[in-house]
């Protein structure tokens, strides 16, 4: 099974944004009008950038990535958290080929430089129950912010790729390179399914041999050692009772 070179799907139309409220909403009213399949919005700044489970995410001028794209892929709803994981990869390779620094990923989705987290995603889409009509990947990666610049009220220690490298990214070169690597990432995707990207996620997982612990809205849900994701990106636990116990939300502690 040979990886292909993506086919330049996405990016072909690029809308540039100085500011917006959330290049994820562009996008999806974009798509809403019939914009083409590898549509990508991105913003200088955004004032009202969004994150998981309804947070905000800090979005200041002129120092980060904001970007989204819009994907059309013939699958299934189930199977639509799968892309996320797309992302997850792309922005790894990228950082790796932009700097030295060494990107791991954290369940779901959050990519970590020693253990801070540095990019996060998010996944929104629009369905019927028989097929997706569209699917926009939010991309949010922390690349020239300064210590200054965080807020204050961060759950989870955060960074960027200036505060760990010392050395400033080049935002579009750092951008062109991510999308190329999603390119490639979906054409693979669409050619081979879901496998190949997650074994890569897997390699690249902060997890591995490690034993983590779930917790919903700050209470433990579970606990055991990684054994991986399954077909629809779940976690999968191994507990102390022989059994594998599934996961599908929550936030995970690598202890
Ligand atoms: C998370 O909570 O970890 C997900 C953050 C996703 C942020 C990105 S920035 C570009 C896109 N537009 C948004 O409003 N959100 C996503």
């Amino acid at each position: 099974m040979d990886p292909q070179s993506g086919n330049g799907r996405i990016g072909q139309r690029l809308v540039c944004l100085t500011q917006t409220q959330s290049t994820n909403a562009d996008a999806f009213q974009l798509a809403e009008e019939g914009a083409p399949e590898g549509t990508v919005v991105m913003a200088d700044a955004q004032t009202a950038g969004k994150g998981r489970r309804g947070r905000v995410w800090s979005s200041p001028e002129g120092v980060n990535l904001y970007c989204s794209v819009l994907l059309r892929p013939l699958i299934m709803p189930h199977e639509a958290p799968q892309l996320t994981f797309l992302s997850a990869v792309a922005v790894a390779r990228a950082i790796e080929k932009t700097t030295t620094l060494a990107p791991e990923i954290k369940w779901p989705n959050d990519v970590l430089i020693t253990g801070r987290k540095v990019a996060g995603l998010l996944n929104e889409m629009s369905a019927e129950t028989d097929g997706i009509n569209f699917v926009i990947l939010g991309i949010g990666v922390n690349l020239n912010m300064t210590a200054d610049q965080f807020p204050d009220d961060l759950r989870h220690p955060a960074t960027s790729l200036l505060l760990e490298s010392g050395s400033k990214v080049v935002r579009t070169s750092f951008a062109d390179i991510m999308l190329q690597e999603l390119d490639t990432l979906y054409t693979d995707f669409l050619t081979f399914g879901f496998a190949p990207v997650r074994q890569e996620w897997q390699r690249r997982c902060n997890a591995n041999g490690r034993r983590v612990v779930v917790c919903e809205a700050g209470t433990e849900v579970a606990s055991g050692m990684f054994a991986g994701i399954d077909e629809d990106g779940a976690l999968l636990l191994q507990t102390g009772k022989g059994t594998t116990e599934r996961i599908v939300s929550g936030d995970v502690m690598v202890i």
